[in-house]
């Protein structure tokens, strides 16, 4: 039985911010009430170049500069998203490959805005079971791309940014203790985002793309997704803090899903602690969903807010519905990595680029010169047909 130790993190948030100001000028609203009502006073925006897996991919290179890890020695990769660019290939894959994570798998995992903490729980449990050794995995949302700008209601909430962790498997006692996942498909209409696949094609070819086709954005029932996210959260913390053999008094941290404020000063309440006990960053990333617990964990870390030896609690919770927490034994100290260190690693990826371009040329070459010629005969009937 090995156990999964976190030993790497790593979080990419793009330069643009949009602030509620910003936001004003768009819809009609005001800092004063994003502010009161969420928590929220700025979030990130990717820019037109990036794209969910670029974000994944810088979190994730990040993450294994501190893990002091190289690619090749990562056995599988998990992208918790929302926003893949596409169905297929995955995100996760294209991360695979921007790293040269050569002998990894690579899948990405859907569930909402606790994906990560699912992510954790499956990297874990194969950890545990000696199928892999080390993982990564990812959250990581374009969130921007699939809001309706003209629903304030949903618009003000959402930014975008990825976080990543690396775990490695080790027969030293810590690392992620336990976890606990839930869904509930009944209330799936609170929290929905459409497939492409969703829409009634009225007519086919690229008219309907030029024309016809809307994009599929988020839409939400507000209070009763505030209504649930208050109970699963309390109720969950308690849940995996026990099965972790552990009181409340020995959780030194709490990093939650940073969606709104409000949600967690209630949460606290309902737990009878103290709001100080729950990590909080919302106010200048907004709700990055599955990005948003890595991104929160990057930033306790360098807030000095984790220490060796503490007890920590990760809780998600967002359409499907899910919700999920997992409890993790801190037990490592960031480590000092000098600046020519890290650019000297970042070369590589440089090489993976150029690796991963040379495949593609030497797929063409080889399918330009095997591909069997159709006898003439068979065109000849071909044509007679
Ligand atoms: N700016 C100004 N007014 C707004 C507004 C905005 N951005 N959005 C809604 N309003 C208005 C409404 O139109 C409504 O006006 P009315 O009373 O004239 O009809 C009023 O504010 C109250 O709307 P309501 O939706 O009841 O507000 P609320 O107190 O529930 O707050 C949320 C709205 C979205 C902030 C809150 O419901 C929430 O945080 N829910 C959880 C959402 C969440 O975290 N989702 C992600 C989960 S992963």
């Amino acid at each position: 039985m090995k156990y999964a130790h976190i030993i790497g993190w790593g979080s990419y948030i793009p330069d643009r911010v949009l602030t509620n100001n910003d936001l004003a000028q768009i819809v009609d609203t005001s800092d004063e009430w994003i502010y009161k009502r969420t928590g929220i006073r700025e979030r990130h925006i990717a820019a037109a170049n990036e794209t969910t897996a670029t974000l994944a991919f810088e979190a994730a290179a990040r993450a294994l500069v501190v893990a002091d890890l190289h690619p090749s020695q990562v056995d599988l990769i998990i992208v918790a998203t929302s926003t893949p660019e596409y169905i297929f290939p995955s995100t996760a894959s294209q991360v695979q490959d921007y790293l040269g994570a050569t002998r990894a798998g690579a899948f990405d995992l859907s569930a909402a805005c606790s994906g990560f903490v699912y992510g954790l729980d499956m990297a874990t449990q194969a950890i545990a079971t000696g199928s892999i050794n080390n993982a990564i995995v990812v959250g990581a949302e374009t969130m921007s791309r699939v809001l309706n700008w003209r629903d304030r209601g949903t618009c003000i909430l959402f930014g975008d940014g990825a976080g990543a962790v690396v775990l490695k498997g080790s027969a030293v006692p810590g690392g992620v203790m336990a976890s606990t996942l839930r869904s509930d498909g009944s209330g799936g209409d609170m929290l929905s985002l459409p497939a492409v696949y969703h829409n009634p094609v009225p007519t086919l070819g690229v008219e309907y793309f030029q024309n016809g086709h809307h994009k599929n954005t988020i839409s939400m029932d507000g209070r009763q997704v505030f209504r649930f996210a208050t109970k699963v959260m309390s109720a969950s913390i308690k849940t995996t803090v026990a099965k972790a053999g552990l009181s409340l008094d020995e959780v030194s941290l709490i990093i939650p899903h940073q969606a709104n404020t409000r949600i967690i000063e209630s949460s606290a309440k309902r737990l009878k602690i103290s709001p100080d006990r729950f990590y909080l960053n919302v106010q200048n990333v907004g709700n990055t969903s599955a990005a948003s617990i890595p991104i929160a964990l990057c930033d306790a870390i360098d807030d000095g807010r984790l220490h060796p030896d503490e007890n920590v609690v990760f809780v998600g919770f967002g359409g499907g519905l899910t919700w999920a927490a997992s409890v993790v034994k801190w037990d490592v100290s960031p480590p000092t990595i000098s600046r020519r260190r890290r650019e000297w690693k970042r070369a590589r990826y440089i090489y993976a680029r150029s690796r991963s371009k040379a495949k593609r040329w030497r797929r063409k070459v080889v399918d330009r010169f095997s591909t069997p010629p159709i006898p003439e005969a068979r065109l000849k009937d071909a044509d007679k047909e």
